[in-house]
């Protein structure tokens, strides 16, 4: 299904009752990318796969309320409707789901999804409580509505994506959950919708983030492996830039449990403040294949 972009009609839906429709009359595989809008390259790497693998591509844009804290960017969370509807039309989508918060969340709304274990509990779990809870409430939610096939996430939110494969698997979803690559702008910040917030000097002290993450793949690529060096090597980089720490975590890749020792392939995730611009990112620090004697 690659080559020629086919000229498709694209429609708009606001409301459950025409999604839940619109859904019965999709043809053929469905694939779901959920968002909450101002789209990037990032995004668009998701809903290009969608175009790739599935006949129906849905994109979900919704700022989903109940995954923010008190005191975090909700009310000024970055929006540009009719940019993203433009982006989104070029990349051959067929259904946009762009809900009124009361649509996915009804004044009786009374049914989340708790997500628990170690995938959960740590990293953005600890630094952001009912974070997940949030995210897993309203992604299961999207995923009863929308009915996909597939549904695409980012490593980006790597942590986020581990937790929706885990609620997937646990209650039986028939969607398969596939994660893709960290798309980056060309000096190697990783792209995020946040990064709207940043001036130009806290855009380049930003850049210390994927600075600090290409550094642990060097000495990683080098031979050190030691968990406990990586970690204050990357706080190094990340306090010189005058960046605030949340966390710099060197976990196993699938149970995001702590790591000692780097003797698997494990990811090394970053969470630092940057002005009052909270930033994450995260490189997966592979061991190089040991060469076998002939
Ligand atoms: P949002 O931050 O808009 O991201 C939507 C999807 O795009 C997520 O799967 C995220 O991991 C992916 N993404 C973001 N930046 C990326 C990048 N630089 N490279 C590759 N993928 C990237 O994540 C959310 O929204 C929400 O939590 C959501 C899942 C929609 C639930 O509300």
């Amino acid at each position: 299904m690659s080559g020629a972009r086919r000229p498709t009609h694209m429609r708009t839906i606001t409301t459950v009752a025409e999604m839940t429709t619109a859904r019965d009359a999709a043809a053929g595989t469905v694939g779901l990318v959920p968002t909450m809008g101002l789209l990037h390259e990032g995004h668009l790497s998701l809903v290009r796969r969608a175009r790739a693998g599935c006949d129906t591509v849905t994109v979900s844009i919704f700022v989903n309320p109940t995954q923010f804290g008190p005191g975090e960017d909700l009310d000024r969370y970055p929006r540009d409707e009719k940019r993203d509807l433009a982006l989104l039309r070029d990349e051959g989508t067929n259904l946009v789901f762009m809900p009124p918060p009361e649509e996915i969340y009804p004044p009786d709304f009374d049914d989340w999804v708790e997500v628990g274990g170690p995938i959960a509990e740590r990293l953005e779990g600890e630094h952001r409580p009912g974070h997940f809870r949030g995210v897993a409430t309203v992604v299961a939610r999207l995923f009863r509505i929308v009915r996909p096939d597939r549904a695409y996430f980012g490593e980006k939110d790597a942590q986020q994506l581990r937790v929706i494969s885990r609620l997937t698997a646990d209650l039986g979803l028939p969607v398969e959950v596939i994660g893709l690559p960290i798309v980056r702008e060309p000096d190697g910040l990783a792209m995020s919708s946040r990064n709207a917030y940043l001036s130009t000097d806290e855009r380049s002290r930003a850049l210390s983030l994927s600075r600090a993450l290409a550094e642990a793949e060097q000495s990683v690529r080098e031979g050190e492996r030691d968990a406990s060096r990586i970690r204050a090597a990357a706080r190094r980089t990340l306090d010189a830039a005058g960046v605030g720490v949340d966390y710099v975590s060197v976990a196993d890749e699938k149970t995001l449990a702590e790591l000692e020792t780097i003797d698997r392939p494990a990811l090394l995730l970053l969470a630092a403040r940057v002005g009052a611009t909270r930033l994450i990112d995260n490189t997966l620090l592979r061991l190089p294949r040991i060469a076998r004697s002939p």
